[in-house]
């Protein structure tokens, strides 16, 4: 007979790697609607299992967030989809598919489409070895008689042979024909871009770390290629890969007529928070050596990012601004769902010169206004470290009563 202790171990081996670290749910006594606390405490590290990993998206939401609550609203059909549509990196896609649904995003950034479909749809991973193989032969090959681009922007943020270097790997990039794993290329890319500069790796916003030391390109490109690919695998085999995932180019004030069906079930959404930062010049860095492909995945569509919901700074007309965008696009999902669907809004409250904007109870009042109903609010604590980097001083989830990070779900 096994003892107890080996059991469990045995139970513990058993679930799967996504719902290891789903949050712990502690109702909260005599609120209506219903309340919870959710705590996350785990690291980021234990939060990008598989795919998550692919790509280092500033300000994303931890992964078991949309877990837990496509679990808590699983859809009534394979037809049924969840949308999310403020995607970013795609971390709702990959969480639906692990669990076989059907999944939609709606995204104003070209780079963010492309990461999330290639994190959550299949890639034929010995295709994209073999192709590594044969671009590290041509990189060998004409590196050499690459020059560096000259310009003030470039110099500033990178050494000369970074330069050269990273402009003969783009166009042996650029030159694949197009294919999920010229896209998946593409990802590992643009992922070491920050690490190959001489910016901070963990910042949000680029700035130049003196004594961080040089490392190769394609040195770094093959790693990441690698270790994408592995993770890819791992992915791959807890998946169906006939489940339909897909991240569209758009914006969410006006929602591509595809998604007008009645069939969605679950919109996710997680905009960026109120005097947190702006995504365009977070990612200068990658969106400058991404040029030559933009108009490839943008359609030829000029000037999206003057579409982004602008979050920072929380003057008053940014703040006002913030708000009718959030009831533009609530106003455009409550139109795409049929009565029954649900609603989560990812948001946190903020401060302003050290008083507090009541972003959550504010968004409560713009979406009952629309017409949906309060079902269930949950407060996260998520307990990221307290390092350079943390989110501490964004939304603080640690002991600031007033300051809230919510996941507020309504009814349609
Ligand atoms: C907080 S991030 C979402 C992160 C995501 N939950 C994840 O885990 O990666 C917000 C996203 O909203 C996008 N966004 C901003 N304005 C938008 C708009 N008008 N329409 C669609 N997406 C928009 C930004 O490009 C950014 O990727």
């Amino acid at each position: 007979m096994s003892s107890p202790a080996l059991t469990n171990d045995l139970f513990e081996s058993e679930i799967e790697i996504y719902r290891k670290f789903l949050p712990i749910v502690s109702p909260v006594e005599g609120a209506n609607p219903k309340t919870n606390t959710w705590d996350v405490p785990y690291t980021i590290g234990e939060l990008s299992y598989l795919v998550h990993s692919h790509y280092r998206y500033y300000g994303k939401f931890p992964s078991v967030v949309p877990g837990q609550l496509l679990d808590q609203f699983p859809p009534p059909s394979k037809e049924h989809y969840v949308l999310d549509n403020f995607c970013g990196s795609g971390t709702t896609l990959v969480e639906a598919k692990l669990r076989g649904i059907k999944s939609f995003g709606v995204d104003i950034s070209w780079l963010s489409c492309l990461v999330s479909n290639v994190k959550s749809n299949a890639v034929d991973t010995k295709q994209v070895n073999t192709e590594l193989n044969r671009i590290s032969k041509e990189f060998h090959k004409i590196a050499i008689k690459y020059s560096a681009p000259e310009d003030s922007f470039v110099e500033k943020w990178f050494e000369k042979e970074t330069s050269r270097e990273l402009a003969a790997l783009r166009e042996i990039i650029l030159n694949l024909p197009q294919s999920s794993e010229r896209d998946f290329l593409l990802v590992a890319f643009i992922g070491i871009i920050r690490r190959v500069s001489k910016a901070f790796d963990g910042e949000v916003r680029p700035h130049i770390n003196k004594a961080k030391k040089q490392r190769g390109v394609f040195e770094a490109f093959s790693k990441k290629v690698r270790d994408m690919c592995s993770d890819h695998d791992h992915y791959m085999r807890l998946i169906n890969t006939r489940t339909p995932s897909k991240c569209l180019l758009g914006s969410n004030v006006e929602l591509p007529s595809i998604l007008n069906d009645g069939k969605c079930h679950l919109v996710i959404s997680h905009p960026p928070y109120l005097n947190s930062f702006n995504y365009t010049p977070v990612y200068s860095l990658e969106f400058y050596w991404g040029v030559p492909f933009e108009a490839e995945y943008t359609g030829g569509q000029k000037n999206l990012h003057k579409q982004e919901l602008t979050a920072h700074p929380a003057s008053e007309k940014i703040t006002d601004s913030y708000f009718s965008h959030l009831e533009q696009c609530y106003r455009e999902t409550y139109k795409i769902q049929s009565p029954g669907g649900y609603l989560a809004i990812v948001i946190g409250d903020c401060t302003r010169n050290g008083e507090l904007i009541p972003v959550l109870e504010k968004t409560i009042e713009i979406v009952k206004k629309i017409g949906y109903v309060p079902h269930e609010y949950n407060y996260r604590t998520t307990h990221y470290g307290l390092g350079k980097y943390a989110y501490r001083h964004r939304a603080d989830y640690h002991g600031d009563a007033d300051k809230k990070d919510g996941i507020l779900i309504f009814k349609r």
